[in-house]
């Protein structure tokens, strides 16, 4: 099986955290591609989503399912996304796709993150997969010399303006120990929009596809 069916059948296995007549979170990247087919084949028994990126969105809606806005929303029951890497205590690298603001706010108004997977996002300590970091454009070198005093190596991530018109910095070389830890301290860096760090806010169910179908551990 490939890697991205077995991202598919994570995808499909998650409408099973989807209530009827209920408005969806919705996170951004090709996992959640396929929950956004998911989603799809039961478009008539939800009321909607709030999306994470301009790409879900434009997604989403071309197969007919209504976007609120995240302003109109209180509270969201399930917040469904990717991740680039998940440890055993469900903190999450998050923001590949460069979606990692708007996917913080909507995972922080939802009840429940369930993050979809293939296996190869497990990982014992965070790290490997560089660190991104949303940033004020004119923070830009500023809050790359601070990483540096971090222990990190921050490389601009080339030619890639977030939703928000700002740039990513992706931060090579750490070896994450305490997440929430870091999580602080890169967000309190002036010029910082977000981390890509989900400490605070991990993932609440885990649904691992494999090549024996979707693993879910609650
Ligand atoms: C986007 C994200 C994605 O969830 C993450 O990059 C995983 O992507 P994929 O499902 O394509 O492997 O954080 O900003």
């Amino acid at each position: 099986m490939t890697q991205d069916e077995m991202k598919k059948e994570a995808g499909w296995a998650a409408l099973k955290y989807v209530e009827k007549g209920s408005i969806v979170g919705v996170g951004t990247g090709s996992t959640v591609n396929h929950f956004i087919d998911a989603l799809g084949s039961i478009k008539e028994e939800i009321k909607g989503a709030v999306s994470s990126s301009i790409a879900s969105t434009e997604k989403l809606e071309a197969l007919g399912i209504k976007v609120f806005e995240c302003n109109e929303v209180a509270k969201l029951d399930v917040y469904v996304d990717g991740a680039d890497e998940i440890n055993p205590t469900r903190d999450m690298i998050k923001g590949g796709g460069a979606a990692l603001t708007r996917e913080k706010i909507v995972a922080a108004i939802s009840e429940k993150f369930i993050c979809i997977v293939d296996g190869t996002k497990a990982v014992d300590v965070l790290g490997k997969f560089p660190l991104p970091v949303e940033v004020i454009p004119m923070a830009r070198s500023y809050v790359a010399r601070e990483l540096v005093k971090l222990g990190g190596d921050p490389v601009y991530r080339e030619g890639v303006i977030t939703d928000n018109g700002n740039v990513i910095l992706d931060v090579h070389g750490l070896a994450i120990t305490d997440p929430k830890a870091l999580e602080n301290t890169i967000n309190g860096l002036a010029g910082v929009v977000t981390v890509g760090l989900f400490a605070h806010r991990g993932a609440d169910v885990i649904i691992t596809g494999t090549p024996n179908g979707a693993v879910i551990e609650e």
